[in-house]
């Protein structure tokens, strides 16, 4: 995983990684649930919700379209409503109660977390690399125990919400009432997947986490206080990856003054970076002299990134 501010090069080092490995053999997922659809910019391709597609030999790019998900998700609430309570048609207030919850925001996380877990769980590729959303909404997925939480807490709620829909239910179709087991097994079923990605992504052994960052001041004060926060969440951070270093070399030759005071600037950075992070930089990537797009300018960033 790599993690990081906005616009720092998480998708550029995500996709380079995978492009990597696919090449020395191994069969990858790059994934995002990045609405921005990142991937299918840096690839090249459109694959915004269209499930694993493949990238060259090896190498497989898949963008979750969080909006699809939330319907499909809708559309498996009322079905399982219809189903637990004996309904043909759904009453218009659930109707309505599904169409708010959808609505809220964490709604939304948890369709994704879900498309996530199922990714993972699966077992599909020898390396999965999730590209991350910006810092502080990746701290939410990552959470795992958080989620969990408010997953249950959300179900929970559902439940007692749902007690009134019992009643009218009872009326309307049968006597007895509602059936807890469907309840209980759903719970089940959550916490079994969100429990066997959970163990996945906080295991050393399997699960690496880079922050990108740049030499800069601000980047290096919200980088050290982010990481603080993700090793709470027992994330497990491998170290740090250093992007758009303008090249040293530059200062021997003739450049603009502006140029020059770019240079001086960032080399108290690195100075600062060095001091705080240490031997944690495993890499650094220069400054090129476009934007990383295609599978060539990709394979440019591999060969610092991956040496
Ligand atoms: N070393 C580099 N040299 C030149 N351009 C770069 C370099 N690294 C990244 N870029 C460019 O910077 C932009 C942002 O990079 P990228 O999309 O990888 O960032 P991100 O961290 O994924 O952003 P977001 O937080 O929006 O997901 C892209 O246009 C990318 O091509
Ligand atoms: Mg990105």
């Amino acid at each position: 995983m790599f993690g990081g501010k906005g616009g720092l090069g998480k998708t550029t080092f995500s996709a380079a990684v995978g492009y990597y490995l696919a090449q020395q053999g191994h069969k990858v997922l790059v994934f995002s649930v990045d609405p921005q659809a990142s991937l299918s910019d840096i690839f090249q391709k459109n694959i915004f919700g269209k499930g694993p597609v493949q990238i060259m030999d090896n190498l497989y790019a898949q963008e979750i379209d969080a909006d699809q998900r939330i319907k499909a998700y809708q559309d498996e609430i009322r079905q399982k409503i219809r189903d637990m309570y004996g309904f043909k048609d759904l009453p218009e207030e659930v109707e309505t109660y599904i169409a708010a919850a959808s609505a809220e925001p964490a709604m939304e996380e948890s369709a994704i977390f879900d498309a996530v877990v199922d990714i993972v769980v699966a077992g599909d590729y020898d390396y999965y690399i999730y590209d991350l959303v910006p810092l502080g909404h990746a701290l939410y997925y990552l959470s795992m125990a958080t989620v969990y939480d408010a997953w249950i807490e959300k179900i929970t709620t559902l439940r007692e919400q749902m007690r009134e829909y019992d009643q009218v239910a009872a009326h309307l179709q049968r006597d007895e009432a509602m059936d807890e087991d469907a309840i209980l097994g759903e719970l089940l079923y959550i916490k079994d997947r969100i429990q066997a990605s959970s163990r996945i992504l906080t295991d050393r052994e399997r699960t690496a986490f880079f922050f990108v960052l740049v030499p800069e001041e601000m980047i290096i004060l919200d980088t050290l206080k982010a990481a603080e926060l993700f090793s709470r969440f027992k994330v497990p951070m491998s170290g740090y990856v250093l992007n758009r270093v303008l090249p040293e070399e530059l200062k021997t030759q003739e450049i603009p003054e502006f140029l020059r005071h770019r240079l001086e600037n960032q080399e108290h950075h690195l100075a600062r970076i060095r001091e705080t992070f240490g031997n944690q930089v495993l890499a650094q990537v220069p400054e090129f002299e476009r934007d990383i797009t295609g599978l060539p300018m990709i394979s440019r960033v591999a060969e610092f990134l991956c040496k």
